[in-house]
């Protein structure tokens, strides 16, 4: 006699797994399919660690479950996918008789994905806030700067010294231009259909001409993504600033990834988008630095030793002012940073 119906399981929302004594899976609903990134056909009687990569915190409640012959909730459970995808859960472990257990998952990331967000969005703005003030701190002493360069350049007798003071002027021109952008960046802003995968072309032949040898991108665009709405120039920018880190970072030896998906029902910063585009960029370098890993778009952070840490603090600005996100995932051996631009305009 079945002591439960699989049928009443399959079309759960929740995810279920259903395991033996020696923790060999004897079924996965189709929600746990979904949330483990996995197929259930090519587990069943194998052992739970095909579905995740780690599962000592898991193997305590399944433990502590047996022990007390009662059902027990782990509510900070996280666990790693085989597709490298870090999870956080509630799971509710319940002993069945012939020892077999019972483990249902509820995803947490909604909330955590909230605060993380939120995060980001003062992130930004004492970015911006910051930047707009060194911007203006340093536009003041080039003007001196120049009009000292002009007026020296009136005295000079040899005009071959005009050169240097050229140098100045143009320079100290350059800077100022610089420093404009920074304090108006909105008002630059020109948005226009366009299509992700000129963007990432233009970047891949930036990049590669930087890097001649070693250095190989991969493309794997989904070439039916839709037009997007958006500035050009910054996305240009944004993904450049991304690619060259890992170039950097890999010193120029090395693969990056990029990948082109469509992302349906996403919510981004509490708005709900029927559609947005997900890039990403993901190379196999040694890794995001772990004391750099939660202030890396902070403007002046920067792990190189010639680095200005402005790269990504500028990417975030302008992927925020395309309503989008930008977050990563880094280990030895594989960074992937991941830009959601949503697609339709925003609903509710
Ligand atoms: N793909 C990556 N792999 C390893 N480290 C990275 C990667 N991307 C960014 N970083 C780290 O983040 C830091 C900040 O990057 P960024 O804001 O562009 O400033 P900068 O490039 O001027 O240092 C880098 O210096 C580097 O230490
Ligand atoms: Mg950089």
């Amino acid at each position: 006699m079945p002591d439960f119906s699989y049928l009443t399981l399959d079309s759960l929302s929740t995810a279920v797994i259903l395991v033996d004594g020696v923790l060999h899976v004897i079924y996965l609903n189709p929600a746990a399919e979904n949330l483990f990134e996995v197929s259930g056909k090519n587990l069943l009687e194998n052992s739970l660690q095909l579905v995740f990569t780690d599962t000592g915190q898991l193997a305590n409640a399944m433990q502590r479950a047996l022990h007390d012959n009662a059902s027990y909730i782990e509510h900070e459970l996280v666990l790693t996918t085989h597709a490298h995808n870090k999870l956080q859960l509630r799971c509710t472990v319940t002993p069945l008789p012939a020892n077999r257990l019972l483990l249902e998952f509820h995803p947490m990331d909604r909330p955590l994905k909230l605060a993380r967000e939120e995060q980001m969005l003062d992130q930004t703005q004492a970015s911006r806030l910051l930047l707009r003030n060194l911007a203006h701190e340093i536009k003041n002493p080039l003007g001196g700067i120049r009009g000292a360069a002009q007026l020296l350049e009136q005295e000079l007798d040899k005009p071959a010294l005009r050169e240097y003071t050229q140098v100045i002027i143009q320079e100290a021109d350059r800077l100022r231009a610089l420093m404009e952008k920074l304090l108006t960046p909105q008002s630059n802003t020109r948005h226009s259909a366009l299509n992700i995968h000129e963007v990432l072309e233009r970047v891949r032949s930036v990049v590669l001409a930087e890097m001649p040898e070693g250095l190989t991108i991969v493309r794997d665009y989904d070439i039916s993504l839709p037009a997007l709405i958006g500035d050009k120039e910054q996305l240009i920018q944004v993904v450049l600033n991304i690619v060259r880190n890992a170039a950097q970072a890999m010193q120029g030896e090395g693969k990056i990834v990029l990948r082109t998906r469509v992302a349906r029902q996403v919510t981004l910063f509490k708005q709900r988008h029927r559609l947005a585009i997900m890039v990403q960029i993901i190379d196999n370098g040694p890794g995001i630095p772990p004391e750099l890993r939660d202030k890396i778009f902070y403007p002046l952070v920067s792990g190189r030793a010639d680095g200005h840490g402005l790269g990504l603090t500028l990417a975030q600005d302008f992927v925020s002012q395309h309503s989008g996100t930008i977050e990563f995932d880094s280990e030895p051996g594989r960074t992937c940073f991941t830009v959601m631009l949503p697609l339709q305009a925003a609903s509710e």
